[in-house]
């Protein structure tokens, strides 16, 4: 069976954080960059979605957003609105995040800490504007021990709208 079919046929969650608002590279948009991807992979390998929405929603604005990320960041402090489902029935689990100062949201750190990834196989996504996955990979295993991480995937956030072809590729890895 080739990898393709394994992952297809495993049951798998895309967990994603993604804003829409001002956006570094494209202005204001309606969904994130992020989110489009997330949206791909569930729709390829028929993954649930799970999205981390943050208790304090991000500002809208590019330039005050910034500064609240770095805070969180620095404060480990960043709730969000509901808890990670049950893991226990996934065996793939797509890990999708922005990069923010080279890292992930606070609020992705909030919800995988507490969860238990013994066993589990972990395929990353990233969206950036020039760091790919700066030091996300590090950071997940960290935070997520006991997983496999394969190889992550990066995508410009600019060019979501043209990257469908970069994922079904990935996919197949
Ligand atoms: C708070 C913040 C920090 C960011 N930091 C970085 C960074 O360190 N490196 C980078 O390449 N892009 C950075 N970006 C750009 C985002 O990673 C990029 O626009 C991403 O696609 C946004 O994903 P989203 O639309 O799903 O939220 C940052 C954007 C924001 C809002």
């Amino acid at each position: 069976m080739s990898n393709d079919e394994n992952h297809r046929n495993k049951k798998s969650i895309v967990i994603y954080f993604s804003r829409a608002d001002e956006n570094y590279a494209v202005g204001y948009i309606d969904k994130g960059n992020t989110e489009v991807i997330a949206e791909y992979i569930s729709e390829l390998t028929n993954a649930d979605m799970f999205k981390v929405e943050p208790a304090n929603p991000y500002s809208k604005d590019y330039d005050t957003c910034i500064q609240e990320a770095e805070e969180r960041q620095s404060k480990h402090d960043a709730p969000i609105t509901k808890c990670l489902p049950d893991l226990k029935n996934y065996e793939v689990i797509y890990i999708g995040s922005p990069v923010y100062w080279n890292i992930m949201p606070e609020e992705m750190v909030t919800a995988l800490k507490e969860i238990d990834f013994n066993d589990k196989v972990i395929r990353l996504f990233v969206t950036h504007e020039g760091s790919g996955l700066g030091e996300i990979p590090e950071q997940i295993k960290n935070i997520c021990r006991g997983a496999e991480v394969l190889d992550g995937l990066t995508i410009r956030g600019a060019l979501v709208n043209t990257s469908k072809d970069k994922v079904i590729n990935w996919i197949k890895k």
